[in-house]
């Protein structure tokens, strides 16, 4: 049977329609792929237990979030961070849910450390399967007042970091074609804000470098090997704090509970999520850059207050 029969048969009003055949059956076979998996992957989800996750900046806000809800799924946490004390804590409330795991004291910048961490994580706890990028820091300042070193620091955890993460525990996920890399970017990983140059380079390269690798990993026919990229809008953890949504845009883009980025988080792992923006309307932010001209859209984000956001901003961490 040829494309254009085909197309016809899927669908009846054809004659009318002014698309060619094979683009009809196309859309049809997309269509039915795109059901067919979701249906799939919400029915069937991905099964974590038993499992050993890597999780950087496990001391505090969403990593400890991520760390707890694993844990209570049966997966064994690595806890990766500078700040002990905190990751100490994050241990306790494993140990409640009744978790197992270990803490690691590392700088994710430092690559010789990450390397022989990695190692000590293989003979502690197993090969890690899922490998979560979340340390991440802002210095919340504009271009011309943030220090040099602290423009590189930001570069460094946020983006350059998840090479060597990754470097050191993808090679038994592509061997054993089982794995999950999530990447915690951030709604700076797709819109531009003033006052976070550093932080907007650092999560846009985050998303390239996760795009990048689910492409590589796709070509090398590692379809087990799952990634996620992670865009959420402020989250309340204390980071970006005195940050606000301009009156009365409050609903559109509301500040997120750590709760539910965790929930969603885990959730679109199970359900082999490739993508993750929080809210829902970040979904649109490709639509406002591919709709508009550059100065109706920089108007839309005036007015919104994307651009004053990082005013009432201070500097936490
Ligand atoms: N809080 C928000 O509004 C928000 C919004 C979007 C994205 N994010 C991203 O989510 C992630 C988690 O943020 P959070 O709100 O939980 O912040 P957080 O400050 O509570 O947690 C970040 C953790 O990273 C650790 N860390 C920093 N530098 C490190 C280094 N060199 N080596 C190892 N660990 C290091 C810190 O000690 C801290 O425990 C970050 O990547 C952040 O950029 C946060």
């Amino acid at each position: 049977m040829s494309l254009s029969s085909l197309s016809k048969r899927l669908c009846p009003y054809y004659t009318k329609c002014p698309l060619p055949g094979p683009l009809m059956a196309l859309g049809a076979y997309m269509a039915w792929d795109t059901v067919k998996n979701l249906a799939l992957d919400y029915y069937f989800p991905k099964d974590l237990s038993g499992q050993v996750a890597v999780i950087t900046g496990a001391g505090s806000g969403i990593g400890r979030g991520i760390a707890v809800s694993l844990a209570k799924i049966g997966v064994k946490v690595a806890l990766w961070d500078l700040n002990v004390p905190g990751m100490e804590e994050t241990m306790r409330m494993v140990k409640e849910v009744g978790g197992e795991g270990a803490i690691y004291k590392v700088n994710v910048c430092d690559k010789e450390l990450v390397y022989s961490t990695a190692k000590k994580v293989t003979a502690d706890l197993g090969d890690c399967t899922i490998l979560i990028n979340n340390a991440g820091i802002v210095t919340g300042k504009s271009i011309l007042d943030v220090e040099d070193s602290k423009a590189s620091l930001t570069l460094g955890v946020n983006t350059e970091s998840h090479f060597w993460t990754v470097k050191a525990f993808l090679p038994h996920m592509i061997a054993t074609d089982n794995g999950h890399i999530v990447t915690i970017a951030s709604a700076a990983g797709l819109v531009g804000v003033a006052g976070l140059c550093d932080y907007c380079a650092s999560k846009f390269g985050a998303r390239g470098f996760n795009e990048a690798l689910r492409l590589e990993l796709r070509k090398m026919k590692k379809y087990n090997v799952h990634t996620l990229s992670v865009c959420p809008y402020f989250i309340n953890t204390g980071m970006f704090d005195g940050v606000k949504t301009r009156f009365p845009f409050g609903f559109l883009l509301p500040i997120l509970e750590p709760s539910y980025v965790v929930h969603k988080i885990v959730q679109g792992m199970r359900r082999r999520r490739t993508e993750l923006r929080m809210p829902r309307l970040m979904y649109c932010s490709d639509l406002l850059h591919f709709i508009f001209p550059t100065y109706v859209k920089d108007f839309i984000f005036e007015i919104i207050g994307f651009s004053n956001s990082m005013d009432a901003f201070v500097q936490t961490r």
